[in-house]
C-alpha cells in the first residue's frame, strides 16, 4: 500500500483550512507543504506562518518540502506538533550530513530530495542517515507540469539500494502525479505520492483522495 500527500500548492489559498481537512478526512496521510524562495526555483510561494495557520485545524500530518537556499536557516520555523517530515534538496546544501542532523535535532523526520538532473548516486553517502528520499519527478517550481518517466529508474534504483543495504527511508515521488500513473510508481517502489493538481484540480478533492487511495491500495 502506497500513502498520498495532496500538495497545498494547488489548493484555493482563500480557504486553505477547508481544503487540507477536506484531504484529510478522506485518507490523505500527509499534506504536502511546497515552500518555495523564488532562488533556489523560479517561484515564491508561502512560508512558516501560511503553513501554522492550519494548526487549529484538523488535519494530517505536515510534510514539509524546502525548495529554498540556505534551509538550515528556516528549519526551525517549521517545526509544529504536526510536522513529521522536512525535506531539503540536495541541490541546495552544501553541507547536507549537517542539514540532516539539524532537522533530526528537533525530533522531525529528515528527508533529501532530487531534482530531475540529479543521479541517485548523489546521494550514496547519505542514505543510511535519511528517513525519506524525494524524487521531483518535475523541475520543482510549479504545479501541473508533466510527469518525467526517467523518474521511475531513479525510484527502483532507490528501492534496490534499500533492500540491498538494509537502510530505512521511504520513497516519495513528486510532480505530474495522476490517477493514470499512480499504481506503476507504487509498483516501482514508492511509498508515498504527492500529487497537487490532479487532487485539487478536480471538482472534489475529497472525492479524488479516496479514487486515489483505491488505486493504491
Ligand atoms: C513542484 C512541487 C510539487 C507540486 C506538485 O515544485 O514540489 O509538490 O505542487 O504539483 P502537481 O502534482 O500538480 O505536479
Ligand atoms: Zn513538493
Amino acid at each position: 500500500m502506497a500513502k498520498l500527500a495532496p500538495s497545498l500548492l494547488s489548493a484555493d489559498f482563500a480557504r486553505l483550512g477547508e481544503d487540507a481537512v477536506k484531504v484529510s478526512e478522506n485518507g490523505a496521510a500527509y499534506l504536502h507543504i511546497d515552500v518555495m524562495d523564488g532562488h533556489f526555483v523560479p517561484n515564491i510561494s508561502f512560508g512558516a506562518g501560511v503553513m501554522k495557520s492550519l494548526d487549529g485545524y484538523e488535519t494530517a500530518p505536515y510534510d514539509v518540502h524546502l525548495m529554498i537556499e540556505e534551509p538550515d536557516r528556516y528549519i526551525g520555523d517549521f517545526v509544529t506538533d504536526k510536522t513529521e517530515y522536512i525535506v531539503v534538496h540536495q541541490e541546495a546544501c552544501v553541507h547536507l550530513h549537517r542539514t540532516i542532523q539539524l532537522i533530526r535535532s528537533h525530533g522531525v523526520k529528515a528527508g533529501v530530495a532530487i531534482n530531475p538532473a540529479t543521479p541517485v548516486s548523489a546521494l550514496q553517502c547519505i542514505l543510511p542517515d535519511c528517513d525519506l528520499i524525494l524524487v521531483m519527478s518535475v523541475n520543482p517550481g510549479f504545479g501541473g507540469q508533466s510527469f518525467i518517466p526517467a523518474s521511475y529508474d531513479k525510484i527502483r534504483e532507490l528501492a534496490k539500494i534499500r533492500e540491498e543495504k538494509a537502510c530505512g527511508y521511504v520513497i516519495e515521488v513528486d510532480g505530474g502525479v495522476n490517477l493514470e500513473n499512480a499504481v506503476m510508481l507504487k509498483d516501482a517502489g514508492c511509498d508515498i505520492l504527492v500529487a497537487g493538481s490532479a487532487v485539487f484540480g478536480a471538482e472534489d478533492a475529497g472525492e479524488r483522495v479516496r479514487e486515489f487511495m483505491k488505486v493504491l491500495k
